[in-house]
């Protein structure tokens, strides 16, 4: 079956920006009003995964903020939005082998949903770069990984990685957000507060409860 769709062209294509104003309720077969005439949540997805994002790092973690709260806003399952999360931001930043959540289940970290190879289950709190971040609340930012203490080497091609505390506005240890990457030094400041941008939008767009 051929399936018509904004032609992709890379991550360094051509193509305009993606739109602003989506449809905060999409799902397959629903439409996003401002993107043009009857396009999917696929094709959206797509649309955007092969558009050329800012290359300046808070304009490009804005956009992806805003293709994240486009995507999960209107959906209730955590789960469902989580691994969309997931997908969107592997796809669109460069130079990543795995990205993904760990869940707190009240003793420790269990992994989510994510890109990337097979990872370790199970992590306490306190242990490797992970339990560190959530044990403290704090972003982590480690430009080589093997100079971290206790680090946990799920995929031995990472050598940088950094892991952000998914804490609620109510002070809530919900579990981290881990982005690895086989280059070293691949994260910055710019970099930890756009993911932490990201993890915002996710907590308040991405988590239905009650
Ligand atoms: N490296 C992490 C473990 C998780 S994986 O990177 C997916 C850590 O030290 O906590």
């Amino acid at each position: 079956m051929h399936v018509t769709r904004p032609q992709p062209s890379g991550r360094n294509g051509a193509q305009p920006p993606p739109p602003s104003g989506i449809s905060p309720k999409l799902s397959v077969g629903s439409t996003a009003p401002s993107f043009g005439p009857a396009h999917t949540l696929i094709e959206y997805i797509m649309f955007s995964l092969s558009n050329t994002l800012p290359t300046d790092k808070p304009a490009l973690y804005a956009t992806l903020a805003a293709q994240a709260r486009a995507l999960i806003e209107g959906e209730s399952d955590a789960i469902a939005n989580a691994a969309n999360f997931a997908s969107l931001v592997f796809h669109s930043l460069e130079g990543l082998n795995w990205a993904g959540f760990y869940s707190f289940d009240g003793t420790e970290l269990v992994v989510g949903p994510f890109q990337g190879k097979p990872a370790c289950v199970r992590i306490a709190l306190g242990k490797g770069v992970c339990g560190t971040a959530a044990a403290t609340q704090q972003t982590q930012v480690v430009p080589d990984v093997h100079a971290f203490p206790g680090h946990i080497a799920c995929d031995p091609a990472s050598r940088s990685e950094i892991v952000v505390p998914l804490v609620t506005p109510d002070g809530e240890l919900i579990g981290v957000w881990d982005v690895d990457s086989p280059h070293l030094a691949r994260f910055d400041e710019e970099d930890a507060r756009g993911m932490e941008l990201l993890c915002r939008t996710f907590i308040e767009y991405g988590l239905k409860r009650g």
